[in-house]
């Protein structure tokens, strides 16, 4: 077995009740308060009785087999869902190793599926035809819509037609540039089922980051909206989306068909800037197509999706889905992760942009019948108590959100929490940094009052789904650990020189062998997936995160370790912050580092040189941080531009991120050795500059 297993092994020996550990205070679901990071909190016994997974032991259990019988423990939850043919001998195969030839992930390879078909067909002749699968609510209160499995169905079959008519076939990329409507989901498992490859590109990212996807992966079709309302504010996507054709053309890469939905709560279609012969309306096409639309059977390993997200260097790496894989594996996760139950509302706060909208907004909940809310406004509008209204609302009981949320909604009275009764909430959860154990006590004790587990869910857009998780009525929690692995998950903690480690440790963290939502390479770029993710250390899957692990066994995730920061959960590359800014006739060098922010987690703190004798000024300051905002987006917007003369740098020219990053958080009395400079004087320009 491996160490991880013996690990576990000693620790599910812990009791299911509290009491019993003098060390620590044991702490029951229901009478928590006040209680320290490293108290426990214990599922209360009326939960675990009811949980998949009532105790620890029975987590060994799962996690042992799981480990020792991949094959037999995932195809036996694979059978479980709808195969046209079942996968060939090998349930899965794998080479994680750069020293042993490519890197090769695959799962179920052989078995014919579509996730389309399984997300909603299946449901539907399961007899959940009427049960709602989406609760829309709109920017504005009151404004709201439902769509039950067969009426998804019906229009999410409409557009599939539609695709196919235009000539979009099996493996054709689709970008997706769409806010929080129903359309959005509907787009992806319309792709899906005609085996299209679709690409959701946050409708955050400005028009440069859009053109750079769409020359990257060069789409048959573009769909989005023509504007939205997001607070106050109307954006007009279409216009960006406008801008964004005209530079990928540029580039070689021009789009035929513009699908564009009308939102006319935000902007009338009269009002829209209109391209006759590449636009069309959504409404004006759509709904003339047949409610039904064979699916097209694909693969497992066929790819489902394109997912851009950031690395270290400035270009955004295109992260591949299969097919069978990533079903099983969101499924499973959801449903274990949550305790999912067939009477829950689920609400995820995310937007499908991002990768937790397409595992636990679409696929996840679907795939279990679940009906889901998805909300197209801010959480904030019209007052900081929005998401306990539509919790109230829609009944919810597994709300799952980031820690960025949380800590802004708890800059405000209680009282807009308290106000409304949250009775229905069961079980909460977090992802997207680490939640510190203040925003962990708020969300627990006064949002879920004491009473609901939260899941404190580690992962990555690489890892397809949830990788280390509490599994509420299980584990007793920790406020602010991830606690333990999922089923399948090999995590180990490793040392610089790719050493695991044991027992009370830290390091960094990588997983051992595949799981079946891992991704399977970078689109169009196999060498950069091995460079960046399996060279660091031979053997492993490195995910760029430090983690440590305590004496009791669970898991602390400390931060990225490369030079990927967490802002406000999004995921950015200082690098393309950095490119951003130089990009500027002005600017002759940038170095971004992240530094602590109370809401956002991470802010971004650029440290900009200007070309010689170009003065500082205010204007030149919004004009840098406008040059993000246009070439990435507002929220990639530095927080602070410092001024600065020279950046300290090495003989060698390397740039000292180490003691910029001190300088940021005005650790001023921790700079370190500063001799190895190549000139040491930087660092007093550079202090003196600092309230400049
Ligand atoms: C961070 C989001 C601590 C981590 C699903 C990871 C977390 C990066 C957690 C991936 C968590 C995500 N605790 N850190 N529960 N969840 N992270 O690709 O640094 O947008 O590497 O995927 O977010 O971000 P991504």
């Amino acid at each position: 077995t491996t160490n991880h297993l013996r690990h576990v092994e000693s620790m599910a020996t812990m009791p299911s009740g509290a009491g019993n550990i003098p060390h620590l205070n044991a702490i029951v679901l229901g009478e928590a308060l006040a209680f320290e990071e490293n108290d426990l909190i214990f599922p209360s016994d009326d939960f675990s009785r009811q949980a998949h997974v009532p105790s620890p032991g029975k987590y060994l259990e799962m996690y042992k087999r799981s480990i020792e019988d991949p094959a037999g423990f995932w195809s036996d939850i694979a059978s479980s869902f709808y195969w046209k043919q079942k996968w060939g001998q090998q349930v899965y195969l794998e080479n994680l190793d750069v020293r042993k030839g490519d890197i090769r992930i695959e799962w179920f390879k052989g078995g014919i599926t579509n996730i389309c078909y399984n997300c909603l067909d299946s449901n539907v002749e399961a007899g959940l035809g009427d049960k709602i699968a989406l609760y829309w609510e709109g920017n504005e209160p009151g404004v709201d819509a439902t769509l039950t499995y067969i009426q998804l169905l019906h229009n999410v079959c409409q557009l599939a037609n539609y695709l196919k008519d235009i000539g979009v076939k099996k493996g054709d990329a689709v970008v997706v540039y769409l806010p929080m409507l129903m359309e959005l989901p509907i787009t992806m498992l319309a792709c899906a089922r005609i085996g299209a490859v679709h690409s959701v590109v946050f409708a955050g990212f400005s028009a440069e980051s859009l053109a750079q996807r769409i020359v990257d992966c060069k789409p048959k079709v573009v769909i989005t909206c023509n504007a939205v309302k997001r607070g106050s504010k109307v954006i007009h996507l279409k216009d960006i989306v406008d801008a964004a054709l005209i530079e990928s053309s540029q580039s070689g890469v021009s789009i035929d068909v513009c699908l564009t939905y009308e939102n006319q709560l935000a902007m009338k279609k009269e009002s829209t800037k209109w391209k006759e012969e590449r636009d069309v309306w959504w409404q004006d096409v759509i709904p003339k197509y047949p409610t039904t639309c064979a699916v097209e059977w694909v693969d497992a390993e066929d790819p489902l999706f394109l997912l851009y997200t950031s690395g270290s260097t400035g270009k955004p790496k295109g992260v591949v889905h299969t097919t069978g894989g990533y079903m099983v594996y969101t499924a499973t996760t959801f449903k274990y992760a949550f305790d999912y139950k067939p009477s829950d509302i689920y609400w995820c706060t995310a937007d499908c942009g991002w990768i937790t909208g397409h595992s636990y907004v679409t696929y996840g909940p679907l795939l279990n019948g679940a009906s889901a809310v998805i909300f197209e406004g801010a959480p904030n509008y019209p007052n900081p108590g929005r998401c306990w209204d539509i919790v109230d609302k829609y009944q919810v009981t597994i709300f799952y959100t980031a820690p960025t949320l949380v800590r802004s909604l708890m800059r405000d009275s209680d009282e807009y929490v308290t106000r409304y009764s949250r009775k229905s909430l069961r079980v909460l959860g977090s992802v997207g940094e680490p939640i510190n154990p203040s925003a962990w006590r708020w969300f627990f004790n006064l949002v879920g009052d004491s009473k609901c587990p939260i899941s404190d869910t580690w992962w990555q857009t690489e890892t397809g789904g949830f990788m280390i998780t509490p599994l509420p009525g299980a584990w007793p929690q920790k406020p602010g650990s991830a606690t333990f692995p999922f089923f399948g998950v090999q995590a180990v903690i490793v040392d610089e020189k790719g050493v695991e480690i044991e027992g009370e440790c830290s390091g960094y963290l990588c997983v051992k062998s595949s799981w079946p939502g891992a991704f399977r390479t970078l689109y169009c770029d196999h060498e950069r997936y091995e460079t960046t993710y399996f060279k660091p250390f031979p053997g492993y899957y490195f995910s760029g995160d430090g983690c440590s692990r305590d004496k009791d066994g669970y898991h602390w995730l400390t931060g990225r370790v490369d030079d990927v920061i967490n802002v406000s959960g999004h995921r950015i590359g200082t690098a393309e912050v950095e490119s951003a800014l130089v990009s500027h006739p002005q600017c002759a060098e940038a170095a971004v580092v992240g530094v602590e922010h109370e809401v956002k987690g991470q802010g971004l703190y650029a440290f900009v040189t200007l070309v010689e004798g170009v003065p500082y000024s205010e204007e030149l300051r919004k004009s840098l941080i406008l040059n993000v905002r246009k070439q990435i987006g507002a929220f990639a917007a530095p927080d602070k531009v410092h001024w600065a003369p020279g950046l300290p740098k090495t003989r060698s020219g390397k740039i000292m991120r180490r003691i910029l990053r001190k300088i940021a958080s005005r650790q001023l009395d921790e700079l370190g050795d500063t001799s190895t400079l190549a000139d040491p004087n930087v660092v007093d320009q550079l202090i003196a500059l600092a309230d400049v």
